[in-house]
């Protein structure tokens, strides 16, 4: 508890030039794989929830989704909105695997553009979804081009204002989700065209290691790597060094982590030798690191150099992953750096929301009576009840019956 409060103490001095505190996201994905219903969401602890996946049809080029999918996506609005009555919604438009050859042929054309981008608008309307989201979309010489990209956001966001001066509704909101780098090799994504028709982009800030890749141990969601690039603190700066407005960016935080099986079980840091791994994409998703692998208390290491906990089981499994120290940590970055939020893959992964919760936490609500003031320690700052709660809150063992089940049977990711 004192701990707590001495972190927000510190926390504090970042907040006083955000003046745009009302605007501050709190979103997250919630995937219909998950097998984890709409219903159980805690939708107070989000501003936005993303729900996935629309795919594009490879004929029509029309924005398509998959009949089992069609119930629980018409209703995830209203479903989530019992809970909290003023959060938005966004539909969100997987190319990735399949969908790919689809994405590109939709991008080639403007006849296809057109047909994609007007069953889009009309299908977020329809179910009642605030905007949109574009996802999965890597930069790159050979998979795709990007001057398509920037084509298709320029009609995307005129049909939108269209639509909205049309129906005098707000316009949709219209997003993608971005890789951590705005570039890859010698190709970068259409940066002034996101930036004049998108009103964010949610960045995928997670994924750098994993045992398939590495024989070594790896922080997957580092925010920073004293020894290489592939870190978020450098791909944020890339896409600002580019001029892409902090306004503009969501840091993606993950819900989910990697486990390697350690070579010797007294090497067992970052960096350490390490074959295979256990779970079957090698990824774990926090609720069964917590409830599966019981990764509390002292097995749970953080280590502030990368910003990541880690955890090592009685097996020699060595599982990487963001409790609620990283995610609070990378919840500070994003406000000082002027991000604009965060984005969790995946809602259904987290344990008694506790990580949700921790992110929230840092929504420190103060007023100044006089705004030419930094807040100080007694300026009428008002902590919010969460803190009380979250230290006492107990595991509610319902919650956790309900999904342990899905979380064992289900890959993290997708
Ligand atoms: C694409 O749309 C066409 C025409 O509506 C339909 O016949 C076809 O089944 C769709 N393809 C997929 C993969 O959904
Ligand atoms: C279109 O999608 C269907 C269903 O996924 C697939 O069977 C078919 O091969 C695809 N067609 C093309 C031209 O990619
Ligand atoms: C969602 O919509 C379907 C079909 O309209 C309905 O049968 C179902 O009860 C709805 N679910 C919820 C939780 O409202
Ligand atoms: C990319 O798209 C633009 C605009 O449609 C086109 O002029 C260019 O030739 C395309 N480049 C490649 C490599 O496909
Ligand atoms: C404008 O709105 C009307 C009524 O909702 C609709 O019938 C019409 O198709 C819309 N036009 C455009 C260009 O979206
Ligand atoms: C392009 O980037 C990827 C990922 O960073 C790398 O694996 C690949 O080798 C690069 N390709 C070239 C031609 O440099
Ligand atoms: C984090 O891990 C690295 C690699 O094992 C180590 O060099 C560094 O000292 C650790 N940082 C902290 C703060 O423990």
């Amino acid at each position: 508890m004192l701990f707590t409060i001495i972190s927000l103490l510190l926390f504090l001095p970042s907040l006083a030039n955000s003046s745009e505190s009302q605007t501050w996201i709190k979103a997250g994905y919630w995937f219909s794989g998950s097998e984890f219903p709409a219903t159980d969401i805690d939708s107070s602890l989000f501003t936005h929830l993303i729900c996935g996946y629309a795919y594009i049809n490879n004929s029509t080029f029309e924005l398509s989704i998959l009949p089992p999918d069609e119930t629980k996506f018409s209703n995830f609005t209203d479903i989530v909105r019992r809970k909290n009555p003023t959060v938005k919604t966004l539909l969100s438009i997987w190319t990735q695997n399949q969908n790919f050859a689809a994405y590109f042929s939709m991008t080639s054309q403007l006849s296809h553009r057109s047909s994609f981008i007007e069953s889009s608008i009309q299908r977020a309307r329809l179910y009642g979804f605030d905007g949109l989201e574009l996802n999965g979309v890597k930069p790159g010489p050979n998979t795709n081009n990007m001057t398509d990209m920037g084509l298709l956001f320029d009609e995307w966001r005129s049909a939108i204002d269209r639509e909205s001066k049309n129906s005098s509704r707000s316009p949709l909101i219209l997003t993608m989700e971005g890789h951590y780098m705005p570039s890859q090799n010698t190709t970068s994504y259409p940066l002034d065209s996101i930036r004049r028709n998108l009103d964010w982009v949610n960045i995928r800030a997670y994924d750098y290691h994993s045992p398939f890749q590495e024989r070594f141990t790896g922080a997957h969601s580092a925010l920073y790597d004293p020894s290489s690039n592939l870190n978020t603190d450098y791909g944020i700066k890339e896409w600002m060094s580019r001029g892409f407005p902090t306004k503009q960016m969501v840091l993606g935080l993950a819900y989910y982590g990697y486990s390697w099986t350690l070579v010797d079980p007294t090497d067992n840091g970052i960096g350490s030798p390490a074959r295979g791994t256990i779970a079957t994409d090698g990824s774990m998703n926090y609720k069964y690191i917590r409830s599966y692998w019981k990764c509390e208390g002292e097995k749970v290491l953080y280590n502030s150099t990368y910003v990541t906990n880690y955890c090592v089981t009685s097996s020699s499994i060595w599982i990487v992953y963001d409790d609620v120290e990283a995610i609070r940590t990378k919840v500070s970055y994003a406000r000082e750096k002027g991000l604009l939020g965060y984005t969790v893959f995946q809602v259904p992964n987290d344990y008694n929301w506790v990580l949700s919760k921790a992110g929230k936490i840092l929504q420190v609500k103060y007023h100044v009576t006089d705004p030419s003031h930094s807040p100080t320690r007694d300026s009428n700052m008002v902590f919010p009840k969460e803190i009380d709660q979250m230290e006492s809150s107990g595991n509610d063992d319902n919650a956790y019956m309900a999904t342990e089940k899905i979380a064992i049977s289900k890959p993290a990711r997708i």
